[in-house]
């Protein structure tokens, strides 16, 4: 598997998102929330590097089959928390159609929290079919399915240390 961001890369992209957010919300008590189970290792990496007074809080939506969304999203696991004045920072792994994002979106609307800021490790801006940026992205990538440091196909190769190029085997 081809190795597209090496995990070095991968930290000093969050150590760099870390400081924006530190700087963004300085004075506030932000909730950082974590899209499952795609996200997880981009948003423990992410935490470590907030100087700020932080809660965390975990979402599951779902969309996806293999390598192309449904274009339908479900959440199948809520916020523990109430969300309604907080600030609320999103860490997503990685933005494609934009349908998830912008589907989890409306929904966040309706329970009025004071802001959403949309975090992103990667975003692939060529596979847009709805209007969705983040406010904050790693790392713009090309048209090319890739996997781990929790991104999966079908599941698997979540638990890779690098960013790798799908290849099929
Ligand atoms: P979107 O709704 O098309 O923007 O898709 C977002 C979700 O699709 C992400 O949270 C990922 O779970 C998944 N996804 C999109 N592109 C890739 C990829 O290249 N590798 C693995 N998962 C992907
Ligand atoms: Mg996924």
């Amino acid at each position: 598997m081809k190795v597209l961001i090496p995990h070095s890369e991968i930290v000093e992209i969050c150590k760099n998102i870390g400081k924006k957010l530190t700087d963004k919300f300085s004075g506030k008590e932000p909730v950082v929330a974590c899209v499952l189970k795609g996200a997880c290792p981009f948003h423990s990496e992410l935490i470590k590097h907030i100087n700020l007074p932080i809660t965390l809080d975990y979402v599951q939506v779902s969309s996806y089959v293999g390598t192309e969304s449904t274009g339908e999203i479900n959440i199948k696991k809520d916020f523990d928390g109430d969300i309604c004045g907080k600030d609320i920072i999103i860490a997503e792994d990685i933005i494609d159609t934009g349908v998830t994002l912008s589907k989890l979106d409306i929904e966040l609307k309706k329970r009025n929290p004071n802001s959403i800021t949309y975090v992103c490790l990667l975003d692939k801006p060529s596979r847009r079919k709805v209007e969705f940026n983040a406010d904050i992205v790693g790392k713009v990538i090309d048209n090319l399915f890739v996997i781990g440091f929790g991104l999966d196909y079908n599941e698997q190769f979540r638990n890779l240390k690098d960013i790798c190029v799908y290849d099929g085997e």
